[in-house]
């Protein structure tokens, strides 16, 4: 009996075979899971023989590595179970348990709360005295404030908050862990990390994807629940916490809480001050040409979902108060192109004015590749004492690194029990609480328009201190 088994419920869809496969396979490969049967739970009654041609090609397709003398010893790992999520239809996976063993809820989102109350039914939340149970679940966590909780209140039926692993797959990107690494374990940074040096926080994330094959979902979703709400909320939180004493999982969870708990609310009076919505229409991401969000397939003629949305946030602590976060993202944007920019105040005194030192700049880039940017002011050569704008710059990997892919990594980490790394319930109930006033105004009205391939409405200035301007990201 493996020590350890993962059952993937929604074994047969997309996300199994894109992300959740290609990183148990990877894991495999550097002999990090090799006392791990995967068992694949869908309502299609496939055989396990069935089931192993379906992941093999989605390997194929999906694992930049893949290799067929690795697969001949992966397939070994995976089982298959066809059933209903219902209570005695799960029962069949008894016998595949072992004393520690994880579901993986890889279903849409409205099947989550009957998921969970199903395995809790068939006996499978109460951990064992010799092992214990998880559950991971995928987002989004409610689409609102109210669907959140009842949601919460459904899967604690049966799941103590411990056992459940909310993910966020962002918190799994190397960048996105290196906010807590390099912000903390530096001596020069910390002084500066407030509002008496910082000026502004921009965070980014843009896209040229369009709606894609996913039409009936992001039509229902938008960019504010699809992006803002969750990965850029989990950006925002970590670049604002206050310094960890040690590695916890439920201190850094609880930092993240007391920012989201300071950030000024947003008021029905104070929505258009704080948000911007968008849509893209017909253009060109280079020289392609695109249609426009109303023309893609599966979405309504008069849709008026947001393909873009844009946030100003304030924090009314000490660290923080007087300093705007900017937080973006939209599709078919000119580039892929993400980052948290951190800008630093003017240098005071004629020096700087006389050799015209522009504001600091630190940059976490996610996309189009993964590095650390400090945009600084150094000595022009030549005869004059003037300055100019360097960009040191700190490539992320090295030659000899070994590095993991956001699933990869929370995989492992779900596995290890190392919760960090995921979703506590009340970050999640805080930046629904955050968003509710902007959730409401937007039911009503329409987002402004956006070519594709530019860099969203122009109304998004609207959100910025005067002086300041949006950072490009063409
Ligand atoms: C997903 C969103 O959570 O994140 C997508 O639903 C988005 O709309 C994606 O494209 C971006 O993540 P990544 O890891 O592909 O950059």
């Amino acid at each position: 009996m493996p020590a350890m088994t993962l059952v993937i419920l929604g074994a047969s869809g997309d996300l199994t075979q894109r992300l959740l496969m290609p990183a148990l396979y990877r894991l495999h490969t550097l002999g990090l899971t090799r006392d791990l049967r995967i068992v694949g739970y869908a309502k299609e009654r496939w055989s396990r023989e069935h089931f192993e041609k379906h992941i093999q090609k989605a390997l194929q397709a999906f694992a930049p590595d893949y290799k067929t003398s690795d697969w001949n010893r992966f397939r070994h790992q995976l089982d298959y179970v066809g059933g209903e999520l219902e209570a005695d239809q799960l029962g069949q996976l008894k016998s595949k348990l072992a004393p520690a063993s994880l579901f993986y809820l890889a279903l849409p989102p409205q099947l989550f709360g009957t998921a969970a109350k199903a395995l809790g039914q068939a006996g499978f939340a109460k951990s064992p005295r010799n092992g214990w149970r998880r559950l991971v679940v995928e987002k989004p966590f409610g689409t609102d404030l109210a669907s959140a909780q009842a949601l919460r209140q459904e899967m604690h039926e049966y799941w103590e908050e411990e056992q459940i692993m909310r993910i966020d797959h962002f918190l799994g990107k190397e960048t996105t862990q290196n906010l807590i690494v390099f912000r903390m374990a530096n001596r020069f940074i910390e002084p500066v990390w407030n509002a008496q040096h910082i000026a502004q926080v921009q965070i980014t994330f843009a896209e040229t994807l369009g709606v894609e094959k996913r039409a009936a979902y992001y039509d229902k979703a938008g960019a504010l629940r699809d992006m803002l709400q969750n990965h850029l909320m989990q950006l925002f939180s970590l670049t604002a916490i206050a310094p960890l004493a040690e590695v916890n999982a439920e201190i850094l969870r609880d930092h993240k809480v007391e920012v989201l708990r300071s950030v000024v609310p947003i008021t029905p009076a104070t929505v258009d001050a704080h948000a911007v919505r968008g849509q893209y229409r017909a253009g060109a991401i280079g020289r392609k040409k695109v249609v426009g969000y109303r023309s893609e397939p599966g979405i309504p003629r008069s849709s008026c979902t947001e393909t873009f949305a844009a946030l100003r946030l304030e924090i009314d602590n000490w660290r923080w108060c007087g300093v705007p976060f900017y937080l973006r993202s939209g599709k078919r944007l000119a580039s892929n192109y993400s980052e948290i920019a951190v800008q630093f105040r003017d240098v005071p005194g004629g020096l700087a004015k006389a050799v015209s030192a522009q504001n600091n700049w630190m940059i976490f880039r996610i996309q189009p590749v993964e590095q650390l940017d400090l945009v600084v002011t150094a000595k022009r050569p030549g005869l004059e004492l003037a300055g100019r704008q360097v960009v040191l710059t700190a490539p992320y990997e090295m030659p000899h690194d070994r590095g993991f892919s956001a699933y990869e990594q929370l995989i492992m980490d779900a596995i290890e029990g190392f919760r960090g790394h995921f979703l506590r319930f009340d970050e999640v109930e805080c930046a629904w609480k955050i968003l509710a006033p902007v959730l409401d105004a937007w039911q009503t009205g329409a987002p402004d328009f956006y070519a594709a391939g530019s860099e969203g409405p122009s109304t998004q200035k609207r959100l910025l201190d005067p002086g300041q301007t949006w950072r490009s990201i063409a």
